[in-house]
């Protein structure tokens, strides 16, 4: 399963990207707002540090606006996304996108059926919301395996991004039900490095090679 980064803020995605393990970015218009950044400025700034999709909503609400805002942010980098919203204006979006070979990032899916439609629409990616799901007491996990399902029995290209993580459990729960990649934010990722027995076992082999430097054998 790969890993993207969910963030719009830039010093989150650099730190992150030195770890060598990021495969690509989302953003969303709550976080692009929250970064205060002039957004095409941003996403091409992103677009130039990570080799890898980078999405980018286009919050329009008709299939007309939603194209031609498309259309223009798709020129601005080889490696944008269009993150388009899981409605019929979407869906009819995604139709005509798809056929001039710009890549769709169907976002806000929360059931299988939304997920069926993006795919025959022609979205490269779906983003079903595991934690938004678990927040109503549904299961984000059975989100994705069912969604697994239909996309490997019928043969279907779109990869379904696991979205909305809240910790690292969420994490486990998409690569083990067959996500093809989470998009993780930037507090998750450094959840996800630590565990109690590596910082005690780190602490005693430290202590043990000082000693060990110094000459004392006991
Ligand atoms: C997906 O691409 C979205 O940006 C994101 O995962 C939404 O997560 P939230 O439910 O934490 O807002």
């Amino acid at each position: 399963m790969d890993l993207f980064i969910d963030s719009a803020l830039y010093e989150e995605i650099e730190e992150i990207h030195t770890w060598g393990i990021l495969s690509g970015v989302t953003t969303n218009p709550s976080l692009i707002y929250r970064s205060k950044e002039n957004f095409e400025e941003l996403i091409q700034k992103i677009a130039a540090l990570v080799d890898g999709p980078v999405s980018a909503e286009v919050p329009s609400d008709t299939a007309e606006k939603m194209v031609v805002d498309a259309r223009k942010l798709a020129c601005l980098d080889k490696n944008i996304v269009i993150k388009l919203p899981m409605t019929e204006e979407g869906i009819k979006a995604t139709s005509i996108l798809a056929r001039e070979k710009i890549q769709v990032n169907m976002t806000l899916i929360f059931s299988p059926n939304q997920a069926l439609l993006a795919s025959q629409a022609g979205a490269q990616y779906v983003s079903p919301f595991i934690g938004r799901i678990d927040d109503i007491s549904y299961d984000g996990a059975d989100l994705i395996k069912n969604i697994k399902k239909i996309f490997t029995q019928g043969n279907m290209p779109t990869k379904i991004i696991a979205a909305s993580i809240r910790h690292p459990k969420h994490v486990l729960d998409a690569a083990i039900n067959g996500a093809d990649i989470a998009t993780i934010p930037y507090k998750v990722f450094k959840q996800m490095l630590k565990h109690p027995l590596t910082d005690s076992g780190l602490e005693g082999f430290n202590k043990d090679w000082n000693k060990y430097l110094k000459g004392d054998t006991k």
